[in-house]
């Protein structure tokens, strides 16, 4: 079962980290294939909580190597923070190994998204603010700056300027910002030349190289389906490919050397950021569903928007990602519920839609069609089997897996690293 893709199948925040910790020591490489420091993953490892926005979850697994993709967006001054933070706490971060086509994000592009949202106004994304945007914007204009342009000067001293000669434009004369010094970037980028340059690889020939060999790697998206570029809900979305075809083109890995692709399913449905989110509470019930759950953003701590599970996007992230695996984690948030509502269609101005509707302002005006399931009061976060579960949830996990179209492997019964159901081994 050598490459194993994990997505989000929501809008982001469904708790990965329940579905790598599974797989934990059966893996060799994991990669990182699109995104950036927009991320933000809690990993705890014995009693420690690590914070981590950029590096892959694998940099914490001992005899992993962590590999950040070329469908990644770069921030060095986010990397090596995040590498030196975790050093002086005594975990080794030597294996990394980054793509030397990777992008760069410039200060200039942090700016520029903030910039943006504000230019924006009430049309505003809700973006991280971190620059992944305007970043991948440069490189689809291909005007970006890659890992590679560090190690020879001269390129990269063209590449800047070109892309200054735009953005200066931009910065001063539209949003009334300083112009921005080439030799202010350059010395920038290049203080961190020498460190990065032992990291820094081909790495979809290193990931060749280790499929072939019969190791097992670990594509992890960043993000979520529903945030996806092409396949979210667009344009509230983040600007790289979150679903498992970017998993290819994020790694060089081909497609029929995918085995299997995970989905990570909340039991009820949050968002970070605007946009349109049909099953959203903005009553008692949404701040029930924040409180137990703890749903604040571990990137920008904002309270996340939080809503009843919506099988309509729970088939559609089967379909577009061809689900394997479904992860169902948080179950137990639902617990002590009497009713547990469940969004099986949409009625978009008196028209059921059972699939995503085609166009953006159909999906605008969708409203949820639920059905209401019975609920469950016992604790259920020390049990292991699905025959352990109240009979409620059980059919709850298995009126979900139904609607949703691929089956559930594992349920997550609690925040601990080991409060799980395995249904079905995920490698
Ligand atoms: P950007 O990725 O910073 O450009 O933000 C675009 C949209 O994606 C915003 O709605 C963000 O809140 C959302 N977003 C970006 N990264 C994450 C994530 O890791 N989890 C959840 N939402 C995210």
């Amino acid at each position: 079962m050598p490459a194993i893709v994990i997505v989000g199948a929501q809008w982001g925040d469904e708790g990965k980290g329940k579905a790598t910790d599974l797989l934990g020591s059966s893996v060799d490489y994991v990669v990182k294939f699109n995104g950036g420091n927009n991320a933000g993953h809690t990993v705890v490892v014995d009693d420690q909580t690590y914070a981590l926005h950029l590096l892959p979850s694998g940099i914490l697994t001992p005899g992993v190597v962590p590999v950040i993709g070329n469908g990644v967006v770069v921030d060095l001054d986010v990397l090596f923070e995040e590498i030196d933070g975790l050093e002086t706490r005594g975990v080794d971060t030597s294996r990394l190994v980054i793509s030397a086509n990777a992008h760069l994000i410039a200060p200039y592009n942090r700016v520029l998204d903030k910039v943006t949202e504000r230019f924006l106004g009430s049309r505003r994304i809700g973006t991280t603010g971190r620059g992944i945007g305007p970043t991948y914007a440069d490189k689809m204009n291909r005007i970006g700056i890659r890992v590679q342009d560090l190690f020879d000067e001269k390129i990269l001293q063209q590449k800047v300027e070109g892309a200054l000669e735009l953005k200066n434009q931009v910065l001063a004369k539209i949003y009334n910002r300083r112009a921005v010094e080439v030799d202010e970037i350059l010395d920038g980028l290049l203080a961190h030349a020498d460190r990065v340059r032992p990291m820094v690889a081909d790495t979809a020939l290193l990931l060749d190289a280790a499929l072939t060999r019969g190791d097992v790697v670990l594509l992890e998206a960043g993000q979520a389906t529903l945030l996806d570029v092409d396949h979210g809900t667009y344009p509230f979305v983040t600007s790289s490919s979150a679903t498992a075809g970017g998993a290819c083109t994020g790694s060089g890995i081909p497609p029929n050397r995918i085995d299997r692709v995970v989905a990570i399913l909340k039991a009820y449905t949050t968002r970070v950021g605007e946009g349109p989110f049909p099953t959203e509470l903005h009553d008692d019930a949404g701040e029930l569903l924040r409180k137990t759950g703890h749903e604040y953003g571990t990137t920008t701590g904002r309270p996340r928007r939080c809503g009843w599970f919506d099988a309509v996007i729970a088939r559609y992230a089967a379909r577009v990602n061809g689900v394997t695996d479904f992860v169902l984690t948080k179950l137990d948030v639902l617990t002590g519920l009497e009713k547990v509502p469940v969004c099986v269609a949409y009625d978009v101005d008196g028209v059921r839609h059972a699939e995503m509707p085609m166009t953006q302002t159909e999906f605008h005006h969708a409203t949820p069609v639920f059905e209401e399931l019975p609920g469950w009061w016992e604790d259920i976060s020390l049990c292991r089997r699905l025959k352990d579960l109240p009979a409620n949830a059980q059919s709850y996990v298995r009126t979900v897996e139904e609607m949703a179209g691929a089956p559930v492997s594992v349920v997550g019964v609690g925040p601990g690293r080991d409060a799980c159901v395995v249904l079905r081994d995920l490698a």
